[in-house]
């Protein structure tokens, strides 16, 4: 059965987001009802849609509206029969995490340290933790890398336009450890398939064209043709002028919520603030994206 195009778009506010009201993702989406959650979701670069109901099948098919779907490397934390959804979850089963627990727990936008990073993924949240008084926890915070650039000043922006830094899966997995642990092992087989990479400082939107801050400090190790006394303290005052509160949307979750987010017009961070019993499941299936430029 076909959703029937009653949707609206309603813009949190804030610097990015907007829920989508009147989607049923366990139905097949008309043309029209895709094109317009297209439009929002590259004019908004985070939209979510409350109180779905959907299956694992039914959230590969829309993920499939956008592209490819990847197949993560972590096939460990994938969903036992399905190599198409990540499981980002602190619950733990026979001794081990059932997926990853430290998913989005630093700044960063997801596997930028690859050739072709993601266009986009897709949250299905299926367990979210609560402190004892009910108060929702586990929220993720994203931040408009597109407004961040455009709040730029004139100079840092021809200081940068045309750079390009490398950014390092394996440096991402320290910046991590450091700051908040790890609870996943950074294979040899995983670091064999990604090299370092460099991609533009200033990414274009593929589909928008406009210009996102495309730097995460810790992870960025330098930037071309830049000494490192000058590229280090670069990146680490782009990030934070990226991550600056006015540029952020906070997403708290309700189950049954459907959220996306654009890899390239923004960065996230999933706020580690619940402890080991406070159970939280997230069914992540990633869409393949372009190479930066
Ligand atoms: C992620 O970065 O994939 C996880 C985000 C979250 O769990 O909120």
């Amino acid at each position: 059965m076909q959703a029937v195009a009653t949707t609206s778009v309603m813009p949190t506010g804030a610097a990015l987001g907007a829920e989508i009201r009147g989607v049923d993702l366990a139905r097949d989406l008309d043309g029209e009802t895709f094109r317009r959650i297209e439009d929002a979701f590259n004019r908004h670069g985070v939209i979510f849609f409350r109180g779905q109901d959907i299956t694992v099948g039914q959230q590969i098919a829309f993920a499939r509206r956008f592209g490819e779907v990847e197949i993560n490397v972590n096939t460990q934390a994938c969903l036992p029969g399905h190599p198409e959804v990540l499981l980002v979850s602190n619950i733990r089963e026979n001794g081990r995490y059932i997926g990853l627990a430290d998913a989005g727990t630093t700044w960063h936008t997801d596997m930028s340290a690859y050739a072709c990073p993601p266009r986009c993924s897709i949250l299905y949240a299926k367990e979210v933790p609560s402190a004892a008084d009910g108060t929702i926890l586990g929220d993720t915070i994203f931040a408009s890398a597109a407004a961040a650039h455009d709040a730029l000043a004139p100079e840092t922006r021809k200081r940068l336009a045309g750079r390009r830094s490398t950014h390092s899966y394996l440096a991402k997995m320290m910046a991590r450890k450091e700051a908040v642990g790890l609870t996943r092992e950074v294979t040899p087989e995983h670091l064999a398939k990604t090299p370092p990479v460099a991609h533009p400082v200033f990414r274009t939107h593929p589909v928008t064209g406009r210009q996102c801050i495309y730097v995460t400090e810790g992870e960025c190790t330098g930037i071309e043709g830049m000494a490192d006394a000058e590229a280090l303290p670069l990146i680490a005052e782009l990030h934070r002028h990226l991550i600056d509160p006015r540029f952020q949307y906070r997403h708290r979750w309700r189950v049954g919520d459907v959220l996306m987010w654009d890899n390239c017009s923004c960065q996230h961070l999933a706020v580690r603030d619940y402890g080991e019993g406070q159970r939280r499941l997230m069914h992540r299936v990633t869409v393949n994206g372009s190479v930066p430029v």
